[in-house]
């Protein structure tokens, strides 16, 4: 006989079921953050983690979706594809997760040896990689992004990491406690004329503590350029201000020497050396005053490549774009050894000083698993 009732209950207890397993494939990671280590590939400065199948994606604020390679067979489209990483509590990886993503497929591949495809951070409803993140894992839409430098410049074995779903995360020791509420300063996030990737607003910068520029500033983030691009307009009087401070006498180990491309002011790196602290390279200090009162400092450590054994160059380059144009992009090379965290549900940027100068870097998480 056809029972209503245990029809009803029939469908409802498998409606429980199907939601207890969607339930437990959610949090297959625990609702637990996803840790990636970082590589700064050295031909191409892009920075990678292997995220797919153990192979390298490039980490691109700038791009709001996950990229792959297109399939010749399936033609352009969106893809499904799995992607890997550990779980982490902030401290170590704990465990392998694997979970399902959406990618849009890309001709021709990134450049870079073994580079696969590209995870995209830029802010983005469903499809950059944190967003993915979020919605399998159960966790916050926000990256904890430390990326590192070559290892030539500066010390470290340059594999940086990035925890993707919230903080905490401790470098070793772990007693110096979570960095990610440990921020020098934070500012909100804005958009800029519908480009894809994160923008913060600057009432200017100064250099040795003097304005060098006038704000309000549109000032990006990017981690595909290697440098900080300044738009003409920004990088003139940035560069006179900078030759009018290392000029001074307070930096008498400034001697200048010819340029090297797309560098225009270098020095002499054997005079520089007397003044090399933690910081780096003692020299004029370039500081960009953000909207809401913090100021993101570049010291030596950040401002000056090192281009051969006996010059060091100030790493910011003019942009060729102008009018339009976000003020200053700020690259690679200026983000790196300090973490950067992105909160998208709070739309809110924060970094925490420049990691060498207490002691640490990038390369300071500890990749061991968790006994
Ligand atoms: C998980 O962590 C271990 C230890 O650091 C590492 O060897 C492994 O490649 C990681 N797995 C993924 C998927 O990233
Ligand atoms: C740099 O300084 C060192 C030490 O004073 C000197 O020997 C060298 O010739 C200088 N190099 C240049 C390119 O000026
Ligand atoms: C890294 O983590 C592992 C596992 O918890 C631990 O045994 C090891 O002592 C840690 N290494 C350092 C240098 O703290």
């Amino acid at each position: 006989m056809w029972n209503p009732k245990s029809q009803s209950f029939l469908i409802i207890s498998l409606l429980c079921m199907s939601a207890l397993s969607t339930w437990t494939a959610a949090s297959n990671g625990g609702g637990k953050p996803l840790l990636a280590a970082v590589t700064k590939d050295a031909s191409t400065s892009l920075y990678t983690a292997p995220l797919k199948d153990g192979r390298p994606l490039v980490l691109d604020l700038s791009s709001p979706a996950i990229s792959l390679p297109c399939d010749a067979k399936k033609g352009k489209g969106t893809v499904t594809t799995t992607l890997s990483a550990n779980a982490t509590d902030g401290k170590n990886p704990l465990f392998p997760v694997s979970f399902p993503a959406v990618a849009t497929c890309a001709t021709p591949p990134p450049a870079g040896a073994a580079v696969v495809g590209v995870a995209g951070l830029a802010p983005s409803g469903r499809s950059s990689f944190p967003a993915q993140v979020a919605r399998t894992q159960k966790v916050a839409n926000k990256m904890a992004l430390c990326l590192p430098s070559d290892g030539k410049t500066t010390s470290g074995d340059s594999v940086g990491v990035a925890i993707f779903g919230g903080g905490p995360l401790f470098f070793i020791p772990p007693d110096r406690g979570d960095f990610t509420a440990m921020l020098a300063g934070t500012a909100r996030l804005h958009g800029f004329h519908g480009s894809p990737g994160y923008f913060v607003s600057a009432t200017g910068i100064t250099v040795e503590q003097k304005q060098a520029v006038g704000g309000p500033l549109a000032v990006g983030l990017s981690s595909t350029i290697p440098y900080t691009a300044l738009r003409p307009d920004v990088y003139g009087p940035l560069v006179k201000a900078w030759d009018q401070a290392a000029s001074g006498p307070s930096f008498p180990w400034m001697q200048r020497v010819a340029a090297v491309a797309p560098f225009e002011r270098c020095y002499n790196s054997t005079k520089l050396a007397v003044s090399l602290s933690r910081l780096g390279y003692g020299v004029p200090q370039i500081d960009v005053a953000l909207e809401g009162g913090a100021s993101f400092l570049v010291v030596g450590g950040n401002s000056m490549v090192q281009v051969d054994a006996d010059t060091a160059c100030l790493g910011f380059v003019r942009s060729g774009k102008g009018g339009q144009a976000p003020a200053a992009i700020i690259g690679g090379f200026q983000l790196e050894n300090r973490l950067l965290v992105i909160d998208e549900d709070k739309k809110q940027l924060g970094f925490t000083t420049f990691l060498s100068a207490i002691g640490l870097s990038c390369s300071n998480f500890n990749f061991t698993h968790a006994a």
